[in-house]
């Protein structure tokens, strides 16, 4: 029996959705535990890109039973078109996705009050999905949830106290127009007859599975500091993408967890605003961008890169409790002569002992950097560690020694064959 989380241990998009697909083979049951249609996890199987937001990645393996948990924030158009976009690529999903009951639902006012606010002075630099706004009321607790859509006396009158409330901001604070109440409550009691099947009460069920010998691997999306606590707030997204938030996120108690794979990709990268201590501005963070392809799966926006940031990964392994590390993206390094790693971080002139998530200090802090040759060899058909050239395997010696993970997964290319297992 094994249940294991599976977080992103930078600032989201380390490819996520790649090695949820390898480890899937292994894994009985795949479940999200948070955030919503803001991830965009790419799968490349053949020929075909597959990019999902909200369905885990596990759905693209023969058999494999999926679940999204209490702590992601659905948006049941999104949801609806993934389920559709699946289906036409021959997915069969019957049987086979469960939704839990406890998820909020993403509403048309949750994605206006998102972009107005994005329009404002304090911008974050979100996706527009509506995730704070729906995490927001999930908290004040006039959340609107997938249990709610059983009942459509209930839904409807949430609805109409909750547009009651939201138009009134929408109109009086911020002059835009207020949403039509009808064409609202009559979008979302539709949505019952589409959703109802895969209705779920996961605990229950994820607990019968445990129970029965079935294995779990909890599916996390963003990264570790993005996480409303423990990342670089404010500029952070509203959910625990953390290792922690697994448990809160699908209801499976801490004593069930047997590890926790942090995803790591060879460098690093941001979408969105926020402090970044290894960005590389100019033309190298440019030459980065197009090797690694870095345009956001979900937004299409340009990622923000830099080098790999052993200081930064330090702290993530902490809060995670990472266990194994899977490193992607290896190959995108091939081209460069020389390669740096970020050991630490000065703050005038004295070197810092802990990650700083003040955002006031991580703009001034510099980054002390070690260089490393590079290999510039292509690396994308190797299939063994021992295989790789001696620069590599130096490269990869160094940030794991540096961050304190040991490397099982090493990922040089997009394509579930582009893989070495160690
Ligand atoms: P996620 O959000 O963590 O699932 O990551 P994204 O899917 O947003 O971004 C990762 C991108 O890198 C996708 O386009 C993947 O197809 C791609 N990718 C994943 N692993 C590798 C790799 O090892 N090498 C290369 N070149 N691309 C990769
Ligand atoms: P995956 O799962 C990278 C970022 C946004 C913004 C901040 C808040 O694909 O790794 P939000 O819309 O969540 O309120 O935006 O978080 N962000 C991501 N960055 N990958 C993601 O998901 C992200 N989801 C949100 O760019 O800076
Ligand atoms: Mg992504």
């Amino acid at each position: 029996m094994s249940v294991s989380v599976l977080v992103g241990s930078q600032w989201g998009d380390e490819g996520k959705g790649k090695i949820v697909d390898i480890l899937s083979d292994r894994y009985d049951i795949v479940a999200r535990y948070q955030g919503g249609a803001n991830a965009g996890h790419t799968i490349v199987i053949g020929d075909t890109e597959y990019i999902l937001h909200l369905i885990p990645s596990g759905i693209l393996r023969e058999g494999r039973e999926c679940v999204i948990g209490n702590g992601v924030v659905i948006d049941p158009n999104a949801l609806l078109d993934e389920i559709k976009f699946l289906e036409e690529h021959g997915i069969n999903i019957e049987g086979r996705l469960f939704i839990s009951q406890n998820a909020h639902l993403i509403m048309p006012y949750h994605k206006i009050l998102d972009s107005i606010r994005e329009s404002g002075d304090n911008k974050i630099g979100t996706t527009g999905r509506g995730i704070g706004p729906c995490y927001i009321d999930k908290y004040d607790r006039k959340g609107i949830r997938i249990v709610d859509l059983l009942n459509k006396k209930i839904l409807e009158e949430k609805i109409r106290a909750n547009l009651e409330e939201k138009n009134n901001i929408i109109k009086k604070l911020y002059d835009k127009e207020e949403l039509d109440v009808d064409a609202i409550v009559k979008e979302y009691l539709a949505f019952d007859e589409a959703i109802d099947q895969y209705i779920t009460d996961v605990p229950s069920y994820l607990d019968a599975a445990i129970r029965d010998g079935k294995s779990v691997l909890m599916e996390g999306a963003q990264g570790a500091l993005l996480d409303v606590d423990h990342g670089t707030y404010p500029y952070v997204t509203s959910s625990h993408p953390t290792s922690g938030g697994a448990c809160t996120g699908v209801g499976i108690p801490p004593t069930q967890v047997t590890s926790v794979i942090g995803i790591v990709k060879a460098y690093v990268t941001r979408v969105g605003l926020g402090p970044f201590p290894t960005e590389l501005h100019g033309e190298k963070g440019e030459q980065l961008r197009q090797w690694g392809h870095e345009f956001g799966a979900t937004t299409g926006r340009p990622r923000r890169c830099g080098w790999f940031d052993t200081f930064l990964l330090n702290y993530s392994r902490m809060i995670n409790g990472i266990s194994k590390v899977a490193i992607t993206k290896l190959d995108v390094l091939s081209n460069l002569d020389e390669i740096k790693v970020c050991i630490g971080y000065e703050l005038n002139g004295k070197r810092l002992h802990s990650f700083p998530t003040s955002v006031d200090i991580l703009d001034k802090v510099k980054p002390i950097y070690e260089t490393l040759p590079g290999w510039k060899t292509d690396i994308t058909e190797i299939r063994n560690y021992y295989d790789l050239p001696a620069e590599t395997k130096n490269y990869l010696g160094f940030i794991s020694e540096k961050s304190g993970f040991e490397i099982s997964i090493i990922s040089v290319g997009p394509k579930r064959s582009q893989t070495i297992e160690l």
